[in-house]
């Protein structure tokens, strides 16, 4: 069996490994060869593969209620509404629980237009929200969306303490065309486009900008949400709250699950008379496993030790950057953290990517590339040892190329 015997369609070129099963931070082959997935999957089994909790509590909630009708609550999902709210914090969050980080954000963009009367959207130069048609008009490379998104307007992602740039951009969107505008979304810690972390400061000013014009602030905390960053939300960290909160991957834990927060009050400010209906929509199985990891990250002081973790990971990522040839600026919040590939005279990092990744699956290390390769970025699961950061980094200064 090789991964190019299949009937699936082409979508990406897919690496050589065929999996079979996971447990904690490894996953295995049909070779019977076990990995370390550094990257939690696509950064969502934040606790592990397997993880035999969330396997019962799996269970427990398919013998029960998975799904119901659109217009029918279950117990389920009242006891996650209010687990939500208490972990908003002074967002005061009402909640909406779907599939995908696309969905929700598509869910957000609807509703942001719907409560605002307003077609118009800002998103970052190098951000990233999904493919569907709303969120890839957003999306680093939207402009290949076909049929072409009207009113999209781009700021450029801050580099450092170092955001006039972006924020000029956005006064001057807002001085233009502010009236069109009905909501500014962006990450806060933008990942696909480089493992770029925008200061708390440029955040708060984008707040008070959209305060003053009536434009909702979105955050998309698809990756930073949901305890990841050392906080339920990055928003926490930043002293902002947003209008709507955008969280998938990890409070799914594997599953697809997801969630929009919208803050309190925002819904009776501005008359929401616009239904949604989406076939998973406040599911009881997604409530039953979110509530699960709540109850989960709570009991096992999770945001604490992911504030460790990420200190402790970025620490080795410092030592390993002072001296490998290859490897520069390690840079990091919580368990979110990013190095880039750096070799004099080379543009291209497709190849050299292609070369680091290899080297360290040969050495059963799964990593992962973004911006062209030249950025590794290391979204372990929460639960991943001290050993096994150690291990990740013994693997990658042993990179000769
Ligand atoms: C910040 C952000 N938003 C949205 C998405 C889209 O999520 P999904 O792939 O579940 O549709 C992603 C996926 O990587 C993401 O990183």
């Amino acid at each position: 069996m090789n991964t190019m015997d299949n009937y699936l369609i082409p979508v990406i070129p897919f690496h050589e490994q065929i999996l079979t099963r996971g447990e904690g931070s490894f996953v295995y082959d049909t070779k019977g060869d076990k990995y370390l997935d550094l990257n939690s999957g696509q950064f969502c089994t934040v606790l592990g593969h397997s993880n035999p909790e969330l396997v019962e509590c799996v269970k427990n909630a398919s013998s029960g209620l998975v799904h119901t009708s659109s217009g029918m609550i279950s117990d389920a999902v009242l006891k996650v509404s209010k687990q939500l709210n208490e972990i908003s914090g002074r967002m005061d969050a009402r909640s909406i629980l779907l599939s995908t980080g696309a969905e929700a954000v598509e869910f957000a963009i609807r509703y942001a237009k719907h409560l605002t009367g307003r077609e118009g959207l800002v998103c970052f130069e190098k951000g990233y929200h999904g493919l569907t048609l709303g969120t890839q008009s957003i999306t680093f490379g939207g402009r290949y969306t076909a049929p072409h998104v009207e009113q999209i307007f781009s700021i450029p992602v801050p580099s450092g303490n170092d955001y006039d740039t972006s924020i000029l951009a956005l006064k001057n969107i807002i001085d233009n065309d502010g009236d069109a505008i009905a909501a500014v979304v962006l990450e806060p810690i933008v990942s696909v486009g480089g493992m770029i972390f925008p200061e708390a400061a440029f955040f708060q000013e984008v707040s008070s900008l959209c305060k003053s014009k009536g434009i909702l602030l979105v955050f998309d905390e698809s990756q930073t949400g949901f305890g990841r960053t050392g906080s339920w939300f990055c928003y926490q960290e930043y002293d902002v709250i947003p209008d709507m909160v955008i969280c998938s991957k990890g409070i799914g834990m594997g599953y697809p699950v997801s969630a929009v927060l919208f803050r309190g009050g925002l819904c009776e400010e501005n008359h929401m008379t616009m239904t949604h209906y989406s076939s998973h929509q406040n599911d009881p199985f997604a409530a039953s496993i979110i509530s699960f990891g709540i109850d989960y990250i709570e009991r096992n002081h999770l945001l604490s030790s992911n504030k460790e973790k990420g200190i402790y990971f970025l620490d080795k990522l410092k030592e390993l950057s002072k001296i490998s040839p290859i490897f520069t600026r390690p840079r990091g919040h919580g368990m979110m953290l990013g190095l880039d590939i750096e070799i004099p005279g080379v543009t291209n990092y497709r190849t050299i990517y292609q070369k680091v990744y290899d080297l360290a699956a040969q050495k059963r290390l799964l990593i992962q590339g973004t911006d062209g390769g030249r950025v590794l970025r290391f979204l372990p699961d929460y639960l991943i040892s001290h050993e096994n950061i150690d291990f990740c980094i013994n693997v990658l200064g042993e990179i000769k190329l």
